[in-house]
């Protein structure tokens, strides 16, 4: 199986129809990931890097080992990692924001009654490297300092236990912070001390209020008792063939409490599916109270 040293670089074997054919089946039925045979390409590419480190010198000897009792235990998640589109940012589609500080929240405590305060729950489905749950974080803790009395927990899950072990350190490149109102990023921001890393941390008591967990949104994400005021599932589905998106999208209502929020991202849309959501504001969804 190991391939001479002077090989490693020439080395480009192609993928077949048939192989690609059992990672597509594997990759559409487990993770909902749409892999029509356009993908072909794209699948080659980003599976040639595991090829590489693993120094399997064929796709159909990668495919058999991916499958394998010992591939499932020790490749199979760097698999998911590699196929999965992780791309992410702070204050990503900012409208949401606004609206859960300035409306939402607002009108969820209101609703509250000043003795019968609860935890709002907050939800990040797909949460690729961690940036949506602290931005989430952010704004709800500043809420909180508006109006001093909200509790809320945050659970942040994806399927791709790359990009979690990212968000659980919570650090990033500088640059990232950019769309981060600098208010904010003095509050809630540490810029690491080795200046020629260029990195910054999220401050420990801002990583304290979100949970990251690992869940395929294919299967029970959830406990069946785990019921969420506010679910933000951006940027997910788009990668979901229709049936697969209206499957997933009922599993989240059904983890929504009566009167709860969906927020999809600006490319999604739930028209003509049978989920039973209204539609609050663009691409934000409500759960009917009852
Ligand atoms: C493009 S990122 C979106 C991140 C963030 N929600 C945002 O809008 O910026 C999509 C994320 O969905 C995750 N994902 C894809 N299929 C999934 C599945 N079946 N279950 C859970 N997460 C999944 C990917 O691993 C990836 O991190």
């Amino acid at each position: 199986m190991k391939i001479p040293d002077y090989d490693l670089n020439q080395h480009t074997d192609t993928l077949s129809r048939k192989t690609f054919l059992r990672f597509s089946t594997y990759i559409q039925s487990e993770l909902g990931i749409r892999m029509p045979e356009t993908k072909m390409s794209m699948l080659q590419s980003r599976l040639q890097k595991r090829l590489r480190l693993l120094e399997i010198n064929y796709f159909d000897d990668y495919c058999d080992y991916v499958f394998s009792t010992a591939g499932r235990l020790n490749e199979l998640d760097a698999m998911v990692d590699a196929i999965t589109t992780n791309k992410t940012d702070f204050f990503r589609e900012p409208q949401h924001f606004d609206y859960l500080s300035m409306t939402l929240l607002p009108r969820i405590i209101k609703s509250c009654s000043s003795n019968n305060l609860k935890t709002i729950k907050v939800w990040s489905a797909g949460c690729s490297t961690g940036e949506e749950p602290y931005t989430l974080a952010m704004v709800l803790n500043e809420v909180r300092a508006r109006f001093n009395e909200l509790h809320y927990s945050i659970l942040a899950t994806d399927i791709s236990a790359g990009v979690l072990q990212t968000a659980i350190t919570g650090i990033y490149d500088h640059e990232k912070a950019e769309p981060i109102p600098i208010q904010l990023r003095k509050k809630y921001l540490l810029r690491s001390k080795d200046r020629k890393k260029d990195l910054i941390r999220i401050t420990p008591q801002l990583r304290a209020y979100v949970k990251f967990r690992q869940a395929n949104l294919m299967k029970e994400a959830l406990g069946a008792k785990e019921f969420m005021d506010i679910i933000f599932c951006r940027n997910v589905i788009i990668y979901f063939a229709r049936p697969i998106q209206e499957k997933v999208l009922n599993r989240l209502y059904r983890h929504l409490v009566p009167g709860g929020f969906l927020f999809i991202g600006h490319s999604e849309t739930l028209s003509g599916m049978n989920v039973p959501l209204t539609q609050v504001s663009s691409t934000i969804y409500q759960k009917r109270a009852l």
